[in-house]
């Protein structure tokens, strides 16, 4: 089996974040890269991380007119990254031309596409909160109804809860790639995640990727935090 785990970088300082990079590039399937380290360390941060051979996931959520996110989508294709996320909610002419971007660009530059992947319903999100910008919905109807359009959009793969991922098997190709963050293995001191699975869990219900944070980088011993994940999936 590949390995699955995606560590997220969530720290400010670029040392910081290579120093993980470093100590966990053996052990796990790549690193997660978001607003918070991108913001303080820029493109460099994903370059060096890149450049140690290492998968990255550039998390930026692009929402915007089509022709400015496949713009970005671009640039993030020339910095050799694997995965990157758009939110679906930007509508089927943004994804189609995210997905176009990232196959042109890796073609001209002569590398693999990332995988495109559509962020559906935050998980911060409930029905009020759809409710607030006018959406009448429930979230489950909303992940749904925007699961089919990243499917018509031709996007590979979606970001999704744990709790959503064994819905979301019944009805999508099974070739689309789910993506997970709210894993906690039990272990770890309670925090703001509140809906959960464990990665064992996750798996079964059809995880192909798990994003993994505190539980691994605010372990005492990170490395022996994700071989005893891996040894769970065995
Ligand atoms: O530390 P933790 O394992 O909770 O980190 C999860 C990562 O996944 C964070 O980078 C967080 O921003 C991201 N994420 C999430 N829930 C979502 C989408 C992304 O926790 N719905």
């Amino acid at each position: 089996m590949r390995n699955p785990i995606l560590v997220a970088l969530d720290v400010p300082a670029p040392d910081v974040a290579l120093k993980l990079v470093e100590h966990l590039a053996p052990v796990v399937g790549g690193f997660k890269i978001g607003g918070e380290l991108f913001t303080s360390a820029g493109p460099d941060i994903v370059k060096k991380i890149r450049a140690t051979g290492v998968s990255v996931f550039l998390d930026l959520k692009f929402h915007d007119i089509p022709n400015t996110v496949a713009k970005a989508v671009a640039s993030a294709v020339r910095l050799d990254v694997q995965m990157l996320t758009v939110h679906t909610s930007g509508g089927f002419e943004m994804m189609r031309a995210a997905e176009e971007s990232a196959q042109q660009t890796a073609n001209q530059a002569g590398l693999n596409a990332p995988l495109v992947l559509g962020v559906t319903v935050l998980t911060s999100s409930d029905s009020r909160t759809l409710a607030e910008i006018g959406c009448d919905s429930n979230v489950g109807k909303q992940v749904e109804r925007l699961a089919n359009l990243a499917v018509k959009a031709e996007l590979r793969g979606l970001v999704c809860s744990p709790l959503e991922i064994a819905d979301l098997r019944e009805f999508l190709p099974s070739h689309m790639q789910l993506v997970t963050p709210g894993i906690r293995t039990g272990a770890e001191k309670a925090d703001d995640q509140k809906r959960t699975l464990t990665p064992r869990e996750a798996m079964a219900a059809g995880a192909s990727w798990l994003v993994i944070g505190r539980p691994i980088y605010a372990a005492e011993n990170p490395r022996a935090a994700v071989e005893k994940i891996l040894e769970s999936l065995k």
